[in-house]
């Protein structure tokens, strides 16, 4: 099929796609992931969640996008750091302001309406946030105006119990502002080894445009990286090998 070119995004038929800049994985794709959908990025520790944002960043720097990286790690220098050893500087482009790294604290009740704000007010082209997990497990603020509609439909015993309404009810409220921003985005969420969801929270997967599994074989001392859905997209199922080296990560 005929791969066209536009400023930022390549078209196959009427889907616009946004390039991830990860090598291989595009082309798995048909030229990458739809544009203004939601990715959920999930993995165990240490498989690769961060540098795959960092590479979704990095690539629309290069691309002329807006960016945004929401993190739960109040050490950003870090992040740049280690962005920074796998060849990848941001400092230019936060400095330009085309790249903004906002660090969510999880212990602030206005959290949400923080990262919402931000999310809608910023005219983004691509958002990350790193990761759902501690948003999606913490407790409800009941008065908040932005929940009371949806809430008055809930059992209120289930909100003190953090129970799988409640729960769902955060995932919904991160999703909706992803999807009205009409940004594209990657969602990283944390999975214990040998989880057969494919996210700690066991919904986001249903939410998401599209799921990518990171995850490691110590035995065979390897990486691999599977796609498990994608919205509008015929892709294999078949995990792909992966190395993490300069550049980030590549599948090969
Ligand atoms: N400069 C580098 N060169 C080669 N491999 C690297 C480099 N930096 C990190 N790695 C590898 O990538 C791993 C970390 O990747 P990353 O931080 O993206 O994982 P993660 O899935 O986000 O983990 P967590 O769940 O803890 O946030 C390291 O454990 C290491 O194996
Ligand atoms: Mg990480």
């Amino acid at each position: 099929m005929a791969l066209i070119q536009t400023d930022n995004t390549a078209t196959v038929g009427k889907i616009k796609r946004v390039k991830t800049g990860i090598k291989g994985l595009d082309e798995l794709l048909s030229g990458g992931i739809p544009k203004e959908s939601i990715t959920l990025v999930s993995g165990p520790p240490g498989s690769g969640k961060s540098i795959f944002c960092y590479q979704f960043i990095a690539k629309g720097v290069q691309e002329g996008n807006k960016c945004l990286y929401l993190t739960l790690d109040k050490k950003i220098e870090g992040l740049l750091l280690q962005a920074g050893e796998l060849g990848m500087n941001f400092q230019p482009a936060i400095e330009s302001g085309q790249v903004k790294f906002l660090f969510l604290n999880i212990n602030k009740k206005l959290i949400y309406e923080t990262m919402v704000n931000e999310i809608l007010s910023g005219n983004y082209d691509r958002v990350v946030l790193d990761s759902i997990t501690p948003l999606s497990e913490m407790p409800i603020y009941i008065n908040n105006p932005e929940f009371t509609s949806e809430a008055d439909n809930i059992d209120h015993d289930e909100i003190s119990t953090g129970t799988f309404p409640v729960r769902r009810l955060h995932l919904h409220y991160i999703m909706n502002a992803l999807e009205t921003s009409k940004c594209t985005a990657v969602v990283t969420s944390e999975l214990p080894s040998g989880s057969t969801n494919y996210s700690r929270d066991g919904l986001s997967e249903f939410l998401a445009d599209g799921v990518i599994i990171l995850s490691l074989d110590p035995t065979m001392d390897r990486r691999k990286l599977a796609v498990m859905k994608m919205r509008s997209t015929k892709h294999t199922l078949k995990p792909q090998n992966i190395e993490i080296g300069k550049g980030g990560m590549q599948i090969i």
